[in-house]
């Protein structure tokens, strides 16, 4: 893959100095859209009052729709928050909970998003129940399917299902987990904070109640860009995380306008789109995918270890377990860091020390080269 790794690497501004092997944790925006998010705040500077009054609202519509269209969506369903954190505060501060009702979350649900279903249902005196997803995983997701069968009963309300997980990295059967929902009459939340740009998305075929997801993770765009769409059945009900002049309004009035802040990260979406098309969007996706599992397969070779999960259920991220057998995941993410300039998030999971390797256009075996060498001068 000669045209990717090195010969890209003058699009972002990464000190290359360092190995950046964590992708996954908060994107890294390619030089053509910060440009392109420059103009929009030279815009917005220049004609202030006719940029909020005017121009605002129909380029957040005109790019929700662009968007939209990536996501197999109407652009009336999405609209934009600053990250998958506050799609998933919106929905689940706005779900009208009752004493009794039961939220499903796994052991997996990303921490943040545990805690925003710990307050909302304490405040509603309704239960969080959060079972157990096998990991490292064996199967083709038939036992993760399981495992959240075994948590819905007709009291659960609302599922919180991660489309790609953070802590291990795998992309949930998430179609089969929706049906189980379904069959259970409970309403379902995809936390797709990692899947825009890392796999395949059609959210009118998915069938979930609600999905947001992060633009500023894979798909290039600035930090601050993420979106949430909702069935319209939902909509009248949904509120943005801060409610402003639009309450009541409707769905797009309500989240279009949350007060004066920087539109620059949501109106770069298209930016990050056309960046994205210089390349080819499958190809990108095909093309981590493929060196995430060429490093992965390396590197669980190179320590005589193995993998987080098979082929199936991964994206450009991989799970690797690391042939350490003590020692705490911050220190030895510092030493990889102090000693090696290598970043790459390191978890303790199933009694074992893992890392999870991104792969981005900008990476090349060479990085996941140094990674194991480094690792085993740990
Ligand atoms: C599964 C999942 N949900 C939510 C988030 C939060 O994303 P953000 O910090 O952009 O809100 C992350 C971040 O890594 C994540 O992996």
């Amino acid at each position: 893959m000669p045209d990717f790794g090195q010969a890209v690497r003058h699009f972002w501004t990464l000190d290359w100095n360092a190995t950046h092997l964590n992708h996954g944790s908060y994107g890294a925006t390619p030089k053509p859209v910060l440009a392109a998010q420059d103009a929009v705040r030279q815009d917005m500077e220049r004609t202030i009052g006719d940029f909020f009054t005017r121009q605002l609202p129909k380029r957040l519509r005109a790019t929700a729709a662009e968007l939209g269209e990536y996501l197999g969506a109407a652009g009336e369903d999405v609209v934009f928050v600053d990250n998958a954190t506050a799609g998933v505060q919106s929905v689940i501060g706005s779900i009208a909970l009752e004493p009794g009702d039961e939220i499903l979350i796994n052991d997996q649900t990303y921490n943040a998003v545990k805690n925003i279903v710990r307050h909302e249902a304490a405040r509603a005196g309704a239960k969080v129940v959060e079972v157990t997803f096998p990991f490292p995983v064996e199967d083709d997701g038939t036992s993760i399917v399981g495992a959240l069968k075994s948590g819905l009963n007709e009291r659960t309300r609302l599922v919180v299902l991660d489309h790609i997980t953070s802590a291990t990295a795998v992309v949930m059967p998430i179609e089969r987990l929706i049906a189980a929902c379904r069959a259970a009459g409970a309403l379902v939340l995809v936390d797709g904070a990692h899947a825009p740009g890392q796999v395949p998305l059609d959210l009118s075929a998915l069938d979930a109640d609600f999905y947001t997801g992060n633009c500023h993770k894979w798909l290039s765009a600035p930090k601050g860009a993420a979106f949430l769409w909702s069935k319209r059945e939902h909509q009248p009900r949904l509120h943005p995380p801060v409610v402003s002049h639009g309450l009541g309004k409707g769905y797009v009035a309500e989240f279009d306008w949350t007060g004066t802040r920087d539109p620059s990260p949501y109106l770069s979406v298209p930016a990050a789109l056309a960046f994205r098309q210089t390349f080819g969007d499958s190809r990108i996706k095909a093309r981590n995918r493929a060196l995430a599992e060429e490093a992965g397969t390396y590197l669980a070779d190179a320590w005589k270890t193995r993998l987080g999960a098979p082929a199936a259920l991964a994206g450009s991220m991989r799970m690797i377990r690391l042939p350490l057998a003590s020692g705490g995941p911050p220190d030895i993410r510092l030493k990889l860091w102090q000693n090696h300039r290598i970043d790459v998030p390191v978890n303790a999971l199933d009694n074992a020390l893992w890392v999870r390797v991104s792969a981005q256009l900008y990476n090349e075996m060479d990085d996941y080269r140094r990674l194991a060498i480094a690792v085993r001068r740990l």
